[in-house]
């Protein structure tokens, strides 16, 4: 029969045996309790010992608590062993490598039609200006009658408008928010109002839908000059300080005296192309001193305050400045148009 130190001994060997073998923590933990625990193989042989005769219970006692402390040892060393294992594949895992280019993320930009309109927006705010807006669809009120375009008058027919019904109309320009904003404010006025304009109109330079920017200001003792003064500081400052322009006799039912402003053709330098029409000049807007008859529907007095009014098209002044020829191109969102800008 094995004696117990023998089955000490197996006991040893066998144990450094699993613990060679294991791999998890888990395991080293089962061998641990497999020896050591309540009802391991050490601990069973430690219970026996005192069956022993005296003589040997002494030594077999000693080399028993020998290899308990020997096992104790082996099995904290097994686990850091398999924890120091784990931690380096961890490392492998994540392994980051910091010289990897990044990947790139598409960045957008904004509209053609949009940059030209917040620089618009830019330069009367610093002349004063305020933005305000109104709305697209819109009594035929606000977009004729009040702006001295009577039912009948030639004047609708130039613009040619989609209705909804007899009253309502898409807006045809931006000029209606100039009635509701002195409906609802007394002078000093100064506004500007950027916007989306419907009608009935398709071909390279025009869109049934497109952009305009109205200015009003009214206050006591404008005059002409006013007019003129802003303006060329607007002009200046959109297109260079070197840019000539002209003021050109014009007609438009809510202003009198009405004109037309024309830049120097940016092109051909005044001396006439195919862009400036063999004429030198581009026309960039309308304006004009706020013809009194409008002061009636609101309400002011022709006799104590005066103004003046100018309107825009974005997508114009955006094709003068790019060199864009079809104002089709700024709505189908092709992006090889847009990226160029
Ligand atoms: N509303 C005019 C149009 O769409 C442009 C215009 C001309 C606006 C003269 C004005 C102005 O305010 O004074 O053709």
């Amino acid at each position: 029969m094995e004696s117990l130190r023998e089955i000490l001994e197996r006991i040893y060997r066998e144990a450094l045996d699993s613990l060679s073998k294991a791999s998890t923590q888990r395991e080293v933990q089962e061998v641990r309790v497999q020896i050591l625990g309540k009802k391991g193989s050490l601990t069973q042989v430690l219970k026996q010992l005192g069956s022993l005769p005296e003589s040997e219970r002494r030594e077999t006692g000693k080399k028993a608590n020998e290899i308990k402390k020997e096992l104790e040892g082996k099995i904290e060393e097994a686990l850091q062993r398999i924890e120091e294992k784990e931690r380096e594949e961890a490392f492998l895992k994540e392994k980051l490598d910091v010289t990897l280019p990044g990947r790139g993320l598409p960045l957008g930009r904004r509209h053609p039609l949009t940059q030209v309109l917040e620089e618009i927006v830019d330069i009367f705010n610093h002349l004063g200006f305020e933005v305000v807006e109104g709305p697209e669809i819109e009594l035929d009120y606000y977009n004729f009658e009040a702006l001295n375009i009577p039912k009948g008058h030639p004047a609708r027919e130039m613009q040619a408008t989609f209705f909804i019904s007899d009253e309502v109309v898409l807006r045809t320009h931006t000029s209606p928010v100039q009635v509701r904003t002195m409906e609802k404010k007394r002078p000093p006025v100064r506004i500007i109002c950027p916007g989306a304009v419907y009608r009935c109109d398709s071909d390279p330079t025009h869109s049934p839908m497109f952009h305009q920017v109205e200015g009003l200001l009214v206050d006591r003792g404008v005059t002409f000059a006013d007019l003129k003064g802003v303006l060329t500081a607007f002009v200046h400052e959109m297109f260079g300080k070197e840019t000539r322009l002209r003021f050109r006799p014009s007609f438009f039912p809510f202003t009198e005296p009405s004109a037309e402003i024309d830049i120097e053709c940016f092109i051909c330098k005044g001396k006439g192309c195919g862009v400036c029409g063999q004429t030198g000049w581009l026309e960039i807007l309308g304006s004009g001193m706020v013809d009194p008859a409008v002061y009636q529907f609101v309400n002011y007095d022709p006799d104590e305050v005066s103004g003046f009014a100018f309107g825009m098209g974005i997508e114009r002044i955006a094709m003068l400045k790019f060199g864009i020829n079809d104002i089709r191109l700024f709505f189908t969102n092709d992006l090889r148009f847009l990226r160029q800008f």
